[in-house]
């Protein structure tokens, strides 16, 4: 099953977003139908937070209401979402089954009250959740109006309680084979932290002083696969009785308890939402970063915005307005990368309720504000490009991003504080798109080939499969630049012996770090070429590489800052400190001239967006996007989808989708 059975079963892409109408009455209900139809809503996510009314109390289920706002949907040419309400269970719940209640690590077991308590561990959460799974499989799963089945809504709670400890223990026996695999694993003779029986092993509960590293990083990797198999049983619960596609909405781009690659196989679609925390430019190169985050986590399949926020941007503690237009370019902006449509959070702004003051389709104010005519105009829009479905992105250029490498930074005591790992990578992502590059996002250990260039900016762990993988893919002909403190771990947050990073890629590369030098807090370096760096020095031989920069300063100076090895067919580059925004661009500059990757549509000025994508055919379409606030000429005159005119500029903030020749 894939999104070509959501697209052939709307007509083209996806506009709409999270419907709650337990939240009204009749006669707002009457008036959602016409506002809907007005502003060409054709699928509506229903269910995601109705636990409470479908099972009023423990088995017995109240089915009645949902029929009525199905068929209702239905009617009004609208497909439904179908959503299973798991993510946030009634008070009922809790009280039956208080062991199901998440547990902090400081040992705080939460309660009811919010949204998204409960355990994916504990036995009795799940056994509710796939019998409300397969009840609502049972009654709607060919139900005329259902086009796609909603598992839960972004996993992301944390447990540390009993029932994570055991399933905890279950898995690092399936993982390590033995005590003394782990023991050796998660080098336990230091701090006298060696286990005689599994029952010793607990998850990371709040401890005196730093944890363990490898049961840091394991328990990260237990929690996704839980949280997985937890996600498996409801999909087939609901396999049993639907073939209507299945997914479950990821959330970007900050959250990181899921090994999002592995959902990525196991989702008939992805979804994802996005919520950027900046306004203005940020949040254009913030959605490219989820966009491309999305699609490469689809194997570069199609994939579906599954919510976004409509007139409002939620930055350090403050609801922001977006601009003008902004409703139309955030969502092209996922159109672009892939989105087979765009939805929001929500369709109308809630009356009451923790969520009150996040916007909506139909804002408080009601039809008649700036927002609704903004979203009427984007269902316009998107009902023009339905020829666009089904088509994807080719990307020349990759960044590396695995889960298991930002779990690695998270540990507490590593050579500075400073060492992050969504910063890097998103600064990485943002170089590329400053220069009108589109970006995968690729594992390290996936095959690389098809990429010019591959970026590796915050790999503090490093497999040794990724280092041989990285090795091969400078071999047969790539470049590669890889940044500090990479490969400083393996898989099990093992030191390398005899010099950083492990021994493929030190051999790719032509170069041995010797030591780790993190600089001061506010501390800026110069290098030879006159680039100037923060956070983090490495003291570092080269052996076969060039040096192309060298330190200036202090206990470093005169040795190599970045290097260049030419190995095999292609060349890897060595960046072991943080260049400050200007050297970074100029350091892109160059290497994507040398790997001869470029915009895809040249000629337009910065500040241009503009990514084409592809069909199986062979048909194109240029989707550009114009952050400036000046007009800007098309590099020809051509057909608008988005106005049905010939286009010759784009006006100031303006966008076109362009069929390309
Ligand atoms: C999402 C969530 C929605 C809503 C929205 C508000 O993360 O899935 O239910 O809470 O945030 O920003």
């Amino acid at each position: 099953m894939t999104a070509r059975q959501l697209t052939d079963r709307l007509g083209g892409l996806a506009f709409g977003g999270d419907y709650n109408p337990e939240q009204w009455g009749p006669e707002v209900w009457k008036e959602d139908d016409e506002l809907m139809r007005l502003a060409r809503v054709n699928l509506a996510t229903v269910g995601v937070f109705s636990w409470a009314l479908l099972e009023p109390e423990e088995g017995r289920y109240d089915f009645d209401w949902l029929d009525g706002h199905l068929d209702r949907l239905h009617a009004a040419g609208v497909a439904v979402d179908l959503a299973t309400p798991t993510a946030s269970p009634p008070p009922w719940f809790t009280l039956a089954h208080p062991d199901a209640m998440p547990v902090t690590p400081e040992g705080t077991r939460l309660t009811h009250g919010s949204r998204d308590t409960y355990c994916v561990a504990a036995p009795a959460y799940r056994r509710a959740a796939r019998r409300i799974a397969g009840a609502l499989a049972e009654r709607y799963g060919d139900h005329p109006a259902l086009a796609l089945w909603h598992v839960h809504n972004e996993y992301v709670t944390l447990c540390h309680c009993d029932h994570a400890a055991a399933a905890f223990r279950v898995w690092l026996r399936a993982r390590h084979g033995s005590l003394d695999a782990l023991n050796e694993a998660w080098g336990t003779a230091f701090w006298s932290q060696h286990y005689t029986s599994w029952e010793q092993v607990l998850p990371p509960r709040a401890t005196q002083w730093h944890q363990n590293p490898g049961l840091l990083v394991d328990f990260r990797r237990f929690w996704s696969d839980e949280t997985l198999a937890a996600y498996r049983e409801q999909r087939d619960a609901i396999r049993a009785h639907s073939d209507r596609p299945v997914t479950t909405n990821l959330m970007l781009p900050g959250y990181q308890n899921l090994d999002l690659w592995a959902f990525g196989r196991e989702v008939d679609l992805v979804t994802v939402n996005h919520y950027p925390s900046e306004p203005g430019v940020a949040a254009a190169a913030d959605t490219a970063f989820a966009a491309d985050r999305a699609r490469s986590f689809a194997g570069g399949a199609p994939w579906l915005l599954m919510e976004q926020g409509t007139n409002t941007v939620y930055a350090k503690g403050r609801v922001l307005a977006k601009e003008p237009g902004d409703i139309l370019r955030h969502s092209l902006g996922h159109v672009a990368r892939g989105s087979e449509g765009a939805l929001f959070f929500q369709w109308r702004q809630s009356r009451a309720g923790a969520e009150q003051w996040h916007s909506a389709m139909v804002p408080h104010a009601g039809p008649d504000s700036r927002t609704f005519r903004e979203v009427t105009a984007l269902g316009e829009a998107v009902a023009g490009l339905a020829e666009l479905a089904g088509s994807t992105v080719l990307a020349r250029a990759a960044v590396l991003h695995d889960s298991d490498a930002w779990w690695a930074t998270d540990v507490q005591g590593l050579p500075s504080s400073e060492l992050d790992y969504l910063g890097p990578l998103q600064r990485a992502h943002r170089v590329l798109w400053d220069a009108g590059v589109t970006a995968d996002f690729a594992h390290p250990e996936h095959d690389l080939s098809r990429y010019r260039l591959v970026l590796a900016p915050a790999l503090v762990l490093l497999s040794d499969a990724g280092a041989a993988n990285l090795r091969r893919y400078v071999e047969g002909g790539g470049t590669l630049l890889v940044q500090h403190a990479a490969g400083a771990v393996d898989e099990r947050m093992h030191s390398h012996l005899g010099g950083y990073p492990a021994a493929p890629l030190r051999e790719a590369l032509g170069i041995r770090v010797e030591e780790y030098r993190p600089l001061r807090e506010h501390e800026q370096i110069v290098l030879s070429d006159g680039t100037r760096a923060t956070v983090w020095s490495e003291s570092l031989r080269t052996e076969g590489a060039e040096t192309l920069a060298t330190y200036l300063h202090g206990m470093l100076a005169g040795s190599p800052a970045l290097t260049r090895h030419r190995f095999g067919a292609g060349q890897a580059w060595y960046l072991s400190t943080r260049l400050d925004d200007t050297g970074y661009a100029d350091l892109a500059a160059r290497l994507l001239a040398e790997s001869g990757v470029g915009p895809e549509l040249p000629g337009l000025p910065d500040g241009v967006e503009a990514v084409t994508r592809h069909a199986a055919d062979g048909r194109r379409w240029h989707v550009l996007i114009n952050h400036r606030a000046e007009a800007v000429p098309l590099p020809e005159p051509a057909n608008d989808l988005l106005t049905g005119a010939r286009a010759s500029e784009l006006a100031p903030g303006g966008c076109a989708v362009l069929r390309a020749h």
